[in-house]
C-alpha cells in the first residue's frame, strides 16, 4: 500500500495511534498538522514524519495526500471531513462522526456524491479478531434468534473532579460525552456483530462533577491522571460522566448498556454478552484474547486468538500466532488494513469492510434519541438513522 500517501490532522493521543497504525498497515504517513506550528513541529520530529502543513488549505493542496485522517477535537470533524472530501481526499475520521446529525447526515451526503473517494469512521473495536469471530458465529446462526444482550463501556480517567479534557465541554465534544465518546464503540460493536438495529431507545443520564477544575492550558486524552499539579479554574459541566440505556431492536431483541468515566480501577473496559437461543457470547476488551462461548446443553468454551481456530473473516485479521498477545493498537492497524485494500481495489461500489460514515452517522441519531429520552424520562423512537 505504499502509493497511498496519509495525512494525519491532530497530534494528541490519536495522532501518534493512527502514525503508528498507518505505518503497521503499510501506508506512508507524508505529514502532519497540528493545532499550532509549535505543535505541528514537535510532532513531526517525534514521529519522524517527512513534512509539517501550515494550515488546512496547505495539506489539502499537496498532491503526496491521498488519503486524510482527522484526529483532533469531535468540534472539527464535520469541516475537516468536508473540506476533505470536497478536495478529493479519501477521509478516516475518529468518532463520532460530528456534533450531531444534521452534520453527520450531510457527510453521509457529500460522501455518496464522491463516487471515487472512501470514507471512514473510526469504530476500530470491530477489529478485534475475537469481535470478528462473534460476528461470523452470529451471523452463521451457532447462537440462534438472540434474545436480549447486556455490556458496558466504562473507564477511571475521569473520576476526579480535577481531571479534565476538551471531551468534558459540550461545546468540544458534543451534547453527550460518556455516550458518544466510548457508548457509541459499544453501540456500533453489538450493531456491527449482530446486525439488529436500535429501534427505541430509554436513557437515564448522571453528571457526576456538575464543575470540574481545569488546568489553565490543554491536556492530552489519559494523561491528567499522570497527576502533575497544575494551576485549575473551576468550569461548569454539563455532560454526563455516567448513562444507562434500554435498547428495543427491531425484531424484538432487547438491550442493556450503561457506560461510565468514573469507575475507579477500569482503565477502559468494553464487555458484551449476547444471550441467544442456542447460546451466548461474553467478550471483555481488558482481556482481548478470549472468546467466551455459553452452552445449556453442554460445556462451556474459552476460545482462544489462535489463527488456526478462527474463521477466514477472523483469521484475516490476526497479525501473530495465538499466545502473542495482541491488542488496541492491532485494531486500528486492521481497520486500516481494511480500509486502504479497499481503496487500493477500486471498487467503490463493493460493501464496504470497515466502518462507514453512514454508520457514524447512525451512531450519532442514537445519541441524540438517548439525550431526548434523558430529559424526557420515557421511551424515544430511534429516527433517521
Ligand atoms: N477510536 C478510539 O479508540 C479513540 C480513542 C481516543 C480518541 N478518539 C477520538 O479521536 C479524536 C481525538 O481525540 P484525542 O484523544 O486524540 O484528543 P487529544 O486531545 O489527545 O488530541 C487532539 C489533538 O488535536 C489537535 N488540534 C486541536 N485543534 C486542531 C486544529 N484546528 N488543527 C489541527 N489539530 C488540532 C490538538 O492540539 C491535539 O494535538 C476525538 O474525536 C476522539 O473522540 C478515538
Amino acid at each position: 500500500m505504499a502509493r497511498i500517501g496519509a495525512a494525519v490532522i491532530g497530534a494528541g493521543f490519536m495522532g501518534g495511534v493512527h502514525t503508528e497504525g498507518l505505518r503497521r498497515a503499510g501506508v506512508e504517513v507524508v505529514g502532519a498538522l497540528g493545532v499550532s506550528a509549535e505543535e505541528t513541529a514537535g510532532f513531526v520530529k517525534a514521529q519522524g514524519i517527512p513534512r509539517g502543513y501550515a494550515s488546512l488549505d496547505e495539506l489539502l493542496g499537496d498532491s503526496a495526500v491521498q488519503s486524510v485522517h482527522i484526529v483532533t477535537p469531535n468540534r472539527l470533524h464535520h469541516g475537516m471531513a468536508k473540506a476533505a472530501l470536497e478536495a478529493g481526499k479519501h477521509v478516516f475520521c475518529e468518532k463520532p462522526l460530528a456534533m450531531n446529525s444534521k452534520e453527520t447526515a450531510e457527510l453521509v451526503a457529500l460522501a455518496g456524491k464522491r463516487s471515487k473517494q472512501a470514507a471512514a469512521v473510526n469504530y476500530n473495536i470491530r477489529f478485534y479478531p475475537l469481535c470478528l469471530e462473534a460476528r461470523e458465529r452470529v451471523r452463521g446462526g451457532e447462537i440462534g434468534k438472540i434474545h436480549h444482550v447486556a455490556g458496558s463501556y466504562v473507564q477511571d480517567w475521569l473520576l476526579l473532579d480535577t481531571d479534565y479534557n476538551w471531551r468534558v465541554l459540550a461545546e468540544e465534544g458534543g451534547e453527550l460525552r460518556a455516550v458518544a465518546d466510548i457508548g457509541t464503540h459499544w453501540l456500533d460493536l453489538v450493531h456491527a456483530i449482530t446486525g439488529l438495529e436500535a429501534e427505541a431507545v430509554c436513557a437515564d443520564l448522571m453528571v457526576v462533577h456538575p464543575i470540574r477544575r481545569r488546568p489553565k492550558g490543554e491536556v492530552e486524552t489519559f494523561t491528567g491522571k499522570l497527576g502533575a499539579e497544575a494551576d485549575t479554574e473551576p468550569v461548569k459541566i454539563t455532560t454526563e460522566d455516567y448513562g444507562s440505556i434500554l435498547l428495543r431492536f427491531k425484531g424484538g431483541a432487547k438491550g442493556t448498556l450503561w457506560v461510565s468515566q468514573v469507575t475507579a480501577g477500569r482503565k477502559n473496559c468494553l464487555r458484551y454478552e449476547l444471550a441467544g437461543e442456542k447460546a451466548a457470547l461474553e467478550w471483555i476488551s481488558e482481556n482481548p484474547e478470549v472468546l467466551w462461548i455459553g452452552r445449556r446443553t453442554g460445556p462451556n468454551e474459552v476460545l482462544m486468538r489462535d489463527p488456526s481456530l478462527l474463521s477466514p473473516t477472523a483469521r484475516a485479521a490476526v497479525g501473530v500466532p495465538g499466545g502473542h498477545a495482541e491488542g488496541y493498537a492491532d485494531t486500528f492497524k486492521q481497520h486500516f488494513r481494511a480500509f486502504y485494500g479497499y481503496v487500493e481495489k477500486g471498487d467503490f461500489s463493493a460493501t464496504a469492510p470497515f466502518a462507514t460514515f453512514k454508520d457514524g452517522h447512525r451512531e450519532v441519531v442514537l445519541c441524540e434519541a438517548v439525550l431526548e429520552s434523558h430529559r424526557n424520562g420515557g421511551w424515544v423512537d430511534v429516527k433517521g438513522a
